[in-house]
């Protein structure tokens, strides 16, 4: 038994993680595979809150240490900002404890679906990279860290093995893929990114193959609009990724469509959407599931090796898109439950798997 272990969170958390779930049971009931997998739901984010007195309670740690896989929905909203222990810091704690420290965050725009981009077809058709963002280090998790009235302080730290472990596995994706490698920083201001430099050129000894290229991260921000084709796997610490990603996600056409896997050494991996619980629009059905029902194919794939059964999820996930089934994000009026009906019904009708 595969034991999958899911974190709705808040806003359109548990909107999209139902959307997702419906849609791969419908799958598995396809493939007569149903069986194979079990769920069980833990408390994550603003729901923790609310339910224990905390956004990372031990209890879920401990199920996620234990799981297959893990599934995590979107967390945060305005009603916990001003908690002690926010949803946020919660989900910090979370990556951490699970030492969850390589963020994958792709981004491919399908020829079929180009029309979605709000860039020109010219500069955004062929696009496909991958970022490697390393998520358990530098200024979210520095100390001290702290603010008062008065002053307010975030430390960025970096150890030579927490750069090493991720700058590797960039390497080793670019060796799988188009051999090309695009380490983002501001070595021209910080330290850290000196040191950074250093530990990719110093790296890259070992992977004569692939050409590395060296980028400030404000350059990389207009490169990315402006040339994203040139991108094939992009290398880069905490915060610099965490906004580029969010920028990137725009050149398919929205942040609804960006899913991302997290690594760690040994233990269980865990899938996300790349973005937030999205306040503005939670509780109204207007969410786009993608996100998540991406994060579930890219489990399937790097967790189980379902690659069969992931390209045909998401085959018919965008022939639902592509025939005109939009959610507000891309243009159109499909509500997160129409999608999601849809989706399901053509994979109980296609069953050509
Ligand atoms: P957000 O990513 O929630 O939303 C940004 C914009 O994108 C909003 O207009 C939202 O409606 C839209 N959007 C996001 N996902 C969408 C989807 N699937 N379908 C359609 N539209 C979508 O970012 P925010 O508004 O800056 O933050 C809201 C809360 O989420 C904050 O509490 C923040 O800390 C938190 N947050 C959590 C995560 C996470 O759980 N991993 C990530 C980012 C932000
Ligand atoms: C993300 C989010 C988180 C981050 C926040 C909510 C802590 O923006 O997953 O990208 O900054 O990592
Ligand atoms: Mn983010």
């Amino acid at each position: 038994m595969t034991h999958i272990v899911v974190l709705p969170g808040d806003g359109i958390g548990p909107e999209i993680t139902k959307s997702a779930l419906d849609i791969l049971r419908a799958a598995l009931e396809v493939t007569g595979q149903e069986d194979i997998y079990s769920f069980s739901e833990h408390w994550i984010g603003g729901a923790g809150i609310d339910a224990v007195n905390d956004p990372c309670p031990q209890e879920t740690i401990e199920a996620c240490k234990k799981a297959d896989g893990i599934l995590l929905g979107a967390i945060g909203g305005p009603q916990w900002e001003k908690a002690p222990k926010t949803p946020e810091m919660g989900l910090l704690q979370l990556r951490q404890s699970l030492e969850l420290y390589a963020n994958v965050r792709p981004t491919q725009v399908r020829d079929e679906l180009v029309h979605l981009s709000p860039l020109k077809e010219e500069i955004v058709k062929g696009t496909d990279f991958v970022m490697f963002r390393e998520l358990i280090g530098g200024l979210y998790f520095g100390k001290p860290k702290y603010y008062t009235d008065e002053e307010a302080f975030d430390t960025m730290y970096y150890s030579r093995e927490s750069i090493e472990r991720i700058v590797r596995q960039g390497f080793e994706m670019a060796m799988k893929r188009r051999k090309k490698l695009a380490s983002i920083d501001k070595a021209n201001v910080l330290a850290n990114s000196k040191l950074w430099r250093q530990i990719v050129q110093e790296n890259s000894k070992e992977y004569p193959k692939v050409d590395v290229e060296y980028l400030y991260v404000d350059a990389a921000a207009m490169k990315l609009i402006a040339n994203p084709r040139d991108f094939d796997v992009i290398v880069t610490e905490n915060l610099f990724g965490d906004i580029l990603s969010d920028e990137a996600s725009m050149l398919p056409g929205s942040l609804g469509l960006s899913p991302s896997a997290s690594y760690s050494a040994n233990g269980p991996s865990l899938y996300e959407p790349i973005h937030g619980s999205a306040p503005d629009i939670a509780g109204q059905d207007k969410a786009n599931p993608l996100s998540m029902i991406l994060s579930v194919t890219m489990m399937l794939k790097e967790s189980f090796a379902e690659d069969k059964l992931a390209q045909w999820i998401e085959e018919v996930t965008f022939s639902a898109i592509e025939d005109g089934f939009l959610p507000g994000d891309l243009g159109g009026t499909t509500s997160t439950s129409t999608l999601t009906k849809e989706i399901i019904n053509r994979l109980k009708k296609g069953a050509s798997h």
